[in-house]
């Protein structure tokens, strides 16, 4: 039996939508356990993409999928996403999606504080998604959030909601300037969508422990990408939650000894959405031809991600931080055609050596990357499926990334599409 975390090593949109999808077809539950409707994962399906935000995309497979206690959830847009599912043919009924009642809901005021507060700050803005992600979870640790076993308890939720009301008024109007939010017509509308969201919620922690009991195998998809990671990340400029693999256990409620492996998903380059630090970031015709080829451009939010090289100091504090087992490669067909490709295998920092991530963001933005340089390959591999078939310098640069990674490749991308994929291990089947 095998219980496996997915989790993004770079700074998020690495591709896991894809590998979880492909993957969960041989597991029973996909459960999410942090984040909310701030990531967003593109599948192609028979050709055509889907996009989710907070449905685990184990739902195309026809599998329960979970949304942990660890989640923030806009109810409207949760509501939109079932809605947008169910009309192409998907089943996204209480029997296949189940929202646990610990999760934290989204408020408008949470969304108007997001927008309102990067407004202010300018040039300084953490270029969230907007989707009131932190302002929920500062709630929540704060101990004036909503959860879902309040939210469908009208009694419990006006009580809730009025508690915070009129301060949350006060600051949007006195210190954000913006409008201020109608207590009643809010209430009602989370009423309404309270009642059609009801049979979804239920104690995810319960319902996971006793289909593991059973024999079920579970895939524990990460959201983000370890470099957003509250503790561990970029901070300030990261997200809200924790984004490790070690947040699987608390954000759905099970204990470490249930997983047994962490997949690591790393695109064969590096993308970053928002403000923060990037070193090995390219500014040049090669960095503007891989977010072209690579159609670099955010699921949630439409923007265009930065690009560079990819940085194995990011990857080996990523094989630290989550004890990965193994790696899925995403999206290495983008980096054909290139003539040679750098992968940046440390830092100097005022002409010393750096071999790990740095916590100043100020030495981090000062941080040249060291390089080591491999010649590329010109041949489209994005119909190659065997990977004996894979041009020599194309797995020479693999067999690079294993070594400085000190880890193995279980995975190798070459296209959106499900079947554009080289699974060299599959630990649900060995199982
Ligand atoms: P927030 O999560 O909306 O608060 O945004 C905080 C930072 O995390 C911003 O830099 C966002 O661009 C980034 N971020 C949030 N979600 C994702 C994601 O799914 N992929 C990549 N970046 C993300």
């Amino acid at each position: 039996m095998a219980n496996i975390v997915i989790i993004g090593t770079q700074w998020g949109d690495e591709g896991k939508g894809k590998i979880v999808d492909l993957l969960s077809e041989h597991a029973d539950y996909v459960v999410r356990f942090q984040g909310g409707n701030n990531a967003g994962h593109t599948m192609v399906v028979e050709g055509e993409q889907i996009i989710s935000h907070l449905v685990p995309s184990g739902i195309l497979q026809g599998k329960t999928c979970f949304i942990g206690n660890g989640l923030v959830v806009d109810p409207e847009v949760l509501l939109k996403e079932i809605d947008y599912l169910t009309g192409k043919g998907i089943d996204v009924g209480p029997e296949k999606l189940k929202i646990c009642e610990k999760a934290h809901v989204i408020m408008p005021y949470h969304k108007a504080i997001d927008h309102g507060r990067e407004k202010l700050k300018g040039d300084k803005k953490i270029g969230t998604t907007g989707r009131g992600i932190g302002p929920c979870y500062e709630d929540k640790a704060t101990r004036r959030g909503v959860r879902f076993v309040d939210l469908i308890a009208e009694e419990d939720f006006r009580e809730r909601v009025g508690a915070v009301f009129a301060e949350k008024n006060f600051y949007l109007k006195e210190f954000l300037a913006l409008d201020e939010i109608d207590a009643e017509e809010m209430m009602d509308q989370y009423q309404e969508m309270a009642a059609r969201l009801a049979p979804y919620v239920t104690n995810v922690s319960v319902l996971i422990y006793e289909g593991i009991l059973e024999g079920r195998q579970v895939l524990f998809e990460g959201a983000q990408g370890t470099h957003l990671d509250i503790d561990h990340g970029t901070y300030p400029y990261v997200t809200s939650s924790s984004t490790v693999s070690g947040n699987a256990c608390c954000g759905a409620g099970v204990g470490p000894m249930e997983i047994t492996g962490v997949l690591g998903i790393v695109k064969a380059y590096t993308t970053r959405v928002g403000a923060g630090p990037f070193p090995t970031e390219l500014f040049d015709d090669i960095g503007d031809r891989i977010q072209k080829k690579g159609s670099e451009f955010g699921a949630t939010t439409g923007r265009k991600r930065r690009c560079g090289w990819l940085d194995m100091v990011i990857l080996r504090n990523s094989v630290r931080l989550n004890s990965l087992t193994g790696l899925a490669i995403t999206k290495l067909d983008v980096l054909g055609g290139l003539e040679w490709l750098n992968i940046c295998t440390g830092y100097e920092y005022q002409g010393k050596a750096l071999n790990n991530f740095p916590a100043s963001l100020k030495v981090l933005a000062a941080c040249n990357p060291i390089y080591e340089t491999l010649p590329g390959w010109s041949e489209d591999i994005s119909g190659i499926r065997d990977f004996n078939d894979l041009p020599q310098h194309t797995r020479n640069y693999l067999k690079r990334i294993e070594e400085l990674a000190g880890t193995t490749i279980e995975i190798v991308s070459v296209g959106p599409g499900r079947h554009e994929t080289m699974i060299l291990k599959n630990h649900f089947v060995e199982a």
